[in-house]
């Protein structure tokens, strides 16, 4: 009985670290330390080409048409290479976009849970994000940021 309870107290108190060890396997170094792991680079651009570039194309440009609604009203996929809105999303969403996909929403975008790991959808990120001008990182940095901050507030 004791050993149970002092299981418990320990994954209790492991909690609150989860998030932070999370975030050392996503893409949101700031903004001076960016592209600096050519090992990460290396395999999120492998990663990427293998899952995601038939649908969001080799460098992230998405469909030409990925405004505009396809026969069944579903949107063709976006650019993810910082042309379109994609780093409007903080990491948390683009997380969530990923793992869960859109179809409970109405989208196409096939879920990536149990398929991907964190650490593989965290390097695929990294390198999206490498795709992104310094500016637009920039944004996207301070936004994710603030996010976070109200995360851990609530
Ligand atoms: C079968 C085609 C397909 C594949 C493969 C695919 N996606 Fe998508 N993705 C889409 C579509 C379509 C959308 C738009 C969904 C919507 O509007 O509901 C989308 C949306 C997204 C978004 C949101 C973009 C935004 O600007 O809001 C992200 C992020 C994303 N995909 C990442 C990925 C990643 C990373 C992979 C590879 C692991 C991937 N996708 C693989 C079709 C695909």
């Amino acid at each position: 009985m004791k050993v149970i309870t002092m299981l418990l107290m320990l994954v209790i108190c492991l909690i609150p670290c989860l998030p932070v060890q999370a975030q050392d396997t996503q893409g949101d170094a700031a903004p001076a330390a960016r592209n600096s792991d050519p090992v990460r680079y290396t395999r999120g651009l492998r990663l990427y080409q293998k899952n995601c570039a038939a649908c969001h194309g080799r460098q992230g440009e998405g469909d030409p048409n990925w405004r505009q609604r396809d026969a069944q009203g579903k949107f063709l996929p976006p650019p993810l290479n910082g042309t379109g809105h994609t780093w409007h999303h903080p990491m948390a969403v683009l997380l969530d976009i990923i793992l869960n996909g859109t179809a409970r929403l109405g989208g196409n975008m096939p879920a990536w849970k149990g398929r991907l790991g964190e650490r593989e959808i965290g390097d695929i990120l990294y390198w999206v994000q490498s795709q992104w001008s310094d500016e637009i990182y920039r944004q996207w940095f301070e936004n994710d940021r603030v996010v976070r901050e109200e995360m851990r507030h609530n």
